[in-house]
């Protein structure tokens, strides 16, 4: 087992989406969040055939609505807390070369990227840390016993990696995934005295929408990893950045 319970952004389709199918065997309540449920055919699917996996409709950029969020989410898990939130909701645009790059394009992608998933982390932060000091049996087969919080950022958002072929451009996208970057080393500093632990992920490149079809690697085939890696996350870990395999990538 992974965690008691799970709380993911972003499960309409793409990694989020994968996630829900991979993870929920490993959980006993698995809280799926997209922003248009009634559009979300697959996830319904299979919140209909796993009473475990509950929707809720969470629209990341509607930051006044996490207080209503957290009502929902505590309603569900009750004092035992939650034990796992994993940010995933994100978004890149196209347009992002120097000459083409935009305000509007950099204030929403931060929006959605960077500063989701910190007002989400505050609003959920009770039931974290109700997770995190709730008495599960270190016999357990939960890999992870207190509570953490994992970040989806992209190897784009390394700094020391934006050098050499590939690198320049995606100003929106890798300047939000750096920060976002800051915001989990913060955070792990922050939460330290909690037994919390938080760290950020990138999920290799990947063909969905926004990997597109030319990326390496299936949506199975990353969370496969990027599972793996989860069930291996020990507190001694946190405040770093990997990939999906549990490298470590350099800030
Ligand atoms: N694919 C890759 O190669 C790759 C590489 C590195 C990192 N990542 C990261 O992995 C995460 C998932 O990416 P993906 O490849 O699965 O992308 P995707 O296929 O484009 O899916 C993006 C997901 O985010 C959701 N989303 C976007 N804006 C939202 C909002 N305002 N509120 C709630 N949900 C919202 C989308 O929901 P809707 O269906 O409602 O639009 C969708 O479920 C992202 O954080 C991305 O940056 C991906």
């Amino acid at each position: 087992m992974l965690a008691r319970s799970i709380f993911l952004t972003g499960c309409s389709r793409g990694l989020g989406l994968e996630m829900v199918k991979q993870i929920h065997p490993f959980t006993e309540t698995l809280i799926a969040t997209c922003r248009n449920p009634e559009t979300a055919s697959e996830l319904r699917e299979l919140a209909e055939e796993h009473s475990h996996i509950k929707i809720l409709p969470v629209d990341v950029l509607n930051h006044e609505t996490f207080g209503d969020v957290a009502e929902e989410v505590s309603s569900i898990v009750g004092e035992q807390g939650l034990n796992l939130l994993i940010n995933n909701a994100g978004i890149s645009p196209r347009s992002t070369r120097i000459n083409f790059v935009t305000p509007e394009a950099m204030a929403e992608t931060f929006a959605v990227n960077t500063t989701s998933p910190l007002m989400l982390t505050k609003a959920l932060l009770p039931l974290l840390k109700a997770g995190a000091s709730s008495d599960v049996d270190e016999d357990s087969d939960f890999c992870i016993k207190n509570a953490a919080i994992v970040n989806i950022s992209s190897v784009l958002g390394s700094i020391s990696n934006n050098m050499g072929d590939r690198s320049g451009g995606l100003y929106p996208y890798r300047c939000s995934k750096a920060a976002l970057n800051m915001v989990t080393r913060s955070l792990s500093s922050d939460l330290n005295p909690f037994n919390i632990t938080v760290i950020s992920i990138h999920p290799g490149w990947v063909r969905t929408d926004m990997g597109g079809p030319n990326a390496p690697l299936s949506s199975q085939e990353s969370i496969e990893s990027l599972i793996s890696t989860l069930k291996e996350l020990t507190f001694d870990k946190s405040g770093l950045f990997f990939n999906q395999n549990g490298e470590e990538i350099p800030w």
